[in-house]
């Protein structure tokens, strides 16, 4: 087979079979394909798109191009979730202690924050000594004995994936949704669940920001799941405001015990209840109303928050933390940002939140910064609400002071107040199954 052919063979809109895609990932992870005639054929994909059975062919060469996690010694259904990512996404950390509180084993990899984006990684990590590098033998041991487990993923999983992204970042080829979602499944397919929950985010935070090009991914991405034998669903969420009111790594874990302990905001609890109750549905638990309901009450009965504790505990956390979150250490300085005339909140740039959180020490600039886990922001207005001049928005926090101006300025251009107010938006706008979309 030569590279050339498939390359040419895409740019005139013809489908390769499933063994030519085998052969051009297995040849590229193997270094036998430069990098630039992957980057012209993932060109050809991003003008020409792939068919069902090319996509599925090429999440399957990616999932098996390195390890893969056999899930077979934990017993059960085995659930996971992924999320497309956003500013103020703390959903794993509740919505797996429910599901596990619910009786329905979470073993699930989860990524580090990057730009805008946080990470359920960083955001543990931000506990003290809790480990998110465990072998395979203390992760399936936690599993067993908490019902969940968050660990970093294993260094040699989907290779291909790794190396793809990286040349899709620097050739304009990142947002076509047939790679988004090979990306994505094959990270889901190695990580060797029963089924799969994709939370597919909307709006100005997020990858997608118009809720057709979601349902577009979304769609994509259940068909390979069943396809590949998964059974998956996907909710499309709103990320046009971030989730919550906290944005950084302990402050987002301080948000979600409060809302494991049925003191979190309304959207950030209606969203977790809802992909809670798609897990626990998916696991064969009951109907979806059904399996909502039981979300609520291991909320409320506080057991969803002892399988947090569990689980921070099996990893090596001090998990007094999760008990008394008045024990994280606080930033040592804090700056209100106040209103700058009269009006409502008609729109938020999700993305410039998350990047003034960033600029306080909350993310990373590059893979190498290291992030300050009390940096960030708490939002005390959002859209729809109505402010006066010098009310604060938020407040922001951060270990030097000098963050702070230009922290600020981000944040205030991100928040528009105008006269009227805007119309609310759905939280949840539609979900994605084998059996069509339902939009709400
Ligand atoms: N997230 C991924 O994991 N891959 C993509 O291609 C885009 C978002």
């Amino acid at each position: 087979m030569r590279m050339y052919d498939l390359i040419a063979k895409k740019r005139n809109g013809e489908a390769l079979t499933k063994e030519e895609i085998e052969y051009l990932i297995s040849a590229y992870v193997a270094g036998e394909v430069p990098d630039y005639q992957m980057s012209a054929f993932l060109m050809a994909v991003y003008f020409r798109g792939m068919t069902e059975e090319e996509t599925l062919a090429m999440t399957m060469a990616v999932a098996h191009s390195g390890d893969t996690v056999d899930l077979s010694g934990i017993e059960g259904i085995k659930v996971d979730k992924h999320s497309t990512g956003g500013v103020g996404d703390k959903t794993t950390m509740i919505i797996a202690p429910i599901v596990a509180a619910c009786g329905v084993k979470v073993a699930k990899m989860s990524g580090r924050g990057l730009g805008h984006t946080g990470g359920t990684i960083d955001k543990l990590e931000s506990i003290p000594g809790f480990e998110t590098s465990l072998s395979k033998e203390e992760f399936f041991a936690t599993v067993n004995k908490a019902g969940l487990s968050v660990i970093g993923q294993s260094g040699n999983m989907t290779p291909a994936d790794k190396k793809m992204y990286a040349l899709r970042d620097v050739t304009a080829t990142v947002d076509s949704i047939p790679l988004i979602a090979v990306s994505i499944m094959g990270k889901k397919l190695a990580a060797g669940s029963d089924c799969i929950l994709l939370d597919v985010k909307t709006g100005s935070g997020a990858f997608m920001k118009t809720v057709d090009d979601s349902i577009a991914l979304a769609k994509e991405m259940v068909t390979i799941g069943e396809n590949a034998g998964k059974s998956t669903v996907a909710l499309i969420t709103d990320m046009d405001i971030p989730l919550g009111n906290y944005i950084g790594n302990s402050l987002e874990v301080i948000e979600a015990v409060n809302t494991l302990k049925g003191n979190g905001p309304a959207d950030l609890t209606e969203v977790c209840i809802n992909l809670a109750g798609n897990m626990l549905f998916l696991a064969k638990k009951g109907t979806l109303e059904e399996c909502k309901a039981m979300a609520k009450a291991r909320m409320e009965d506080g057991s969803a928050l002892e399988a947090f504790g569990k689980m921070v505990e099996a990893q090596h956390g001090d998990a007094s933390y999760v008990f008394d979150t008045e024990k994280f250490e606080k930033a040592a300085f804090s700056y209100d940002v106040k209103a700058e005339r009269d009006g409502f909140i008609t729109h938020m740039n999700t993305e410039g939140c998350g990047i003034a959180s960033a600029m306080l020490g909350a993310g990373r600039e590059t893979k190498e910064s290291t992030i300050d886990y009390a940096a960030g922001i708490i939002l005390h207005a959002k859209v729809g609400d109505e402010v006066k001049k010098g009310d604060c928005l938020a407040t922001l926090y951060a270990n030097k002071e000098e963050l702070f101006a230009a922290a600020a300025k981000r944040y205030t251009e991100s928040v528009t107040i105008s006269d009227t107010k805007a119309k609310e938006e759905p939280l949840i706008f539609a979900r994605v199954s084998k059996d069509g979309v339902e939009r709400f």
